[in-house]
């Protein structure tokens, strides 16, 4: 049974369990647990959803071909820009999307044909029918093109005519739409809008080609309440399949004043500069304000660390984000850097918290982060509240041994077969591409 009727209780539990330092009843304990209690936990049917940035292939020299696809239900592809004149959906990137010439790729053969990333998607939905692809619109580059797309009805006709070509074409499962953020009520109506006419055209063409699954829509949504309230949740859910809730960014170098947790999932009331945001306070508002079912919530994680340089430990004051970091971005890491040579930092997991991080105390170089620990316990946490999974931002930057956070999230999960088996589509006979619309039958 799903518990979803159940969760805003469990919630409230696990919420007031999370603000005492030694619960009564011990739901979270010191071995790192979250206990459901008496209500027992969801099985089954999980998402774990990870975004893919499409300019991987290049400084990080990670390709779809190294996406762990057996622990993932959706593959998140972005991001696609919107033209900002017409309301269009544009790609970003079409050497990388659509030409890239993979090992294997004869990029020569005749006809109009696709390869790239593209085409690597679709050989791995081929090899994986649970895995399903999203092209996701947006992102924060991107996202000062929302506002005039949105504001017009013809522009969002555009929008959702252009992306459900891709859709057809590319042999996509869905759109994740990322506008971050609505600004306002009028903006709020004119997403709902955009979400009812996706919707509708999305499901026309999976009737017109006969789809093994519906086309399913991702909305890509703010943890910070104050963002989280100018959306319309009540009118968006019906047309959405999931919300990734971006729990992630709590607190770092440039927007934060102190030293703090980047994805915690309770507030800590001995140190509360630490935590400036808090996922529970943001389910809190989806569940109960916005009435969103709890299954219909992907909880989104960081595959990276942030750092706060020159601080006297978490919650303090520090001086900077550093000067390294991963591909040259200062104060940002991949998980899978961590821990870093040349440092001599203690790993600390907090589980009243709900967080992690790392400090080297001589050099006073904290990193903000998840560890294993803490992925194993937002795993349970998200099965207790009846969630619908965990997304990550962003997949190469995952380790890929027994330390992955995915691949332990999914164990905690149980396994493999825990996950949701919906099955992707591989008939797209409208395909302006020749070998997709063949569904790439030599390969
Ligand atoms: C947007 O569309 C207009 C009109 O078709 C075109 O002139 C312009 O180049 C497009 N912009 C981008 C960034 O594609
Ligand atoms: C690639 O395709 C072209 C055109 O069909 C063919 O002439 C060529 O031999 C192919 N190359 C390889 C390596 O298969
Ligand atoms: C639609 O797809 C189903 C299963 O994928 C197949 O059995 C059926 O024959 C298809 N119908 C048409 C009209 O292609
Ligand atoms: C950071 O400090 C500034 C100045 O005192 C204040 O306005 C701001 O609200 C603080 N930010 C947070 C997240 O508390
Ligand atoms: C931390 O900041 C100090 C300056 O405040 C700088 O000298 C030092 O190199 C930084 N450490 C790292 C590891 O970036
Ligand atoms: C695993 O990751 C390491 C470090 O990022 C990399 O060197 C190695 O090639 C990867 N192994 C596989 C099998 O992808």
């Amino acid at each position: 049974m799903r518990l979803s009727s159940l969760s805003p209780f469990l919630l409230a539990a696990v919420g007031v369990l999370g603000r005492h330092e030694k619960p009564r009843h011990s739901h979270i304990d010191d071995k790192l647990g979250i206990s459901c209690g008496n209500l027992g936990k969801i099985h089954g049917g999980m998402k774990t959803v990870a975004y893919f940035g499409n300019w991987d292939i290049y400084a990080v020299n990670y390709f779809i071909t190294d996406v762990p696809a057996e622990s993932l239900t959706h593959l998140v592809y972005a991001f696609a820009n919107v033209n900002s004149t017409t309301g269009s959906v544009i790609l970003s990137d079409t050497w990388a999307d659509l030409q890239y010439a993979y090992p294997g790729d004869n990029t020569t053969a005749p006809g109009e044909n696709v390869y790239g990333n593209i085409k690597q998607m679709f050989l791995l939905k081929k090899k994986h029918r649970h895995l399903k692809t999203m092209l996701s619109i947006g992102g924060w580059s991107y996202r000062e093109n929302f506002a005039p797309m949105l504001a017009s009805p013809t522009k969002r006709q555009n929008f959702v005519n252009t992306a459900v070509q891709f859709v057809a074409d590319l042999g996509f499962d869905g759109i994740d739409i990322d506008y971050e953020y609505v600004a306002d009520h009028n903006q709020a109506a004119q997403m709902v809008d955009l979400l009812r006419r996706l919707r509708q055209s999305l499901d026309q063409l999976a009737e017109k080609i006969n789809a093994t699954s519906p086309f399913q829509i991702s909305y890509a949504s703010p943890s910070s309440n104050d963002q989280t309230a100018l959306l319309d949740l009540t009118r968006m859910t019906p047309y959405l399949d999931f919300y990734t809730l971006m729990a992630l960014d709590y607190m770092g170098p440039g927007f934060s004043n102190y030293s703090g947790y980047l994805s915690n999932l309770f507030p800590d009331v001995h140190n509360p500069r630490a935590t400036d945001y808090d996922t529970t306070s943001s389910l809190e508002f989806y569940l109960f304000n916005g009435q969103v079912p709890p299954n219909k919530i992907v909880l989104e994680n960081p595959l990276y660390g942030r750092v706060f340089n020159g601080t006297d430990g978490m919650g303090d004051k520090f001086a900077n984000g550093g000067t390294q970091g991963s591909l040259g971005t200062a104060g940002l890491w991949n998980y899978k850097a961590l821990p870093l040579p040349g440092f001599n930092a203690k790993v600390v997991n907090v589980p009243r918290v709900g967080g992690s991080y790392s400090y080297d105390a001589e050099q006073k170089y904290l990193i903000s982060y998840d560890t294993p620990e803490i992925a194993a316990l937002k795993a349970e946490y998200v099965q207790c509240l009846g969630l619908a999974g965990t997304a990550w931002w962003e997949v190469s930057m995952d380790r890929n041994d027994t330390l992955s956070l995915i691949s332990t999230t999914v164990s905690k999960f149980g396994g493999a077969g825990s996950l949701d088996q919906t099955l992707n589509n591989l008939n797209y006979p409208t395909s302006t591409y020749a070998n997709l619309k063949d569904g790439f039958s030599d390969n």
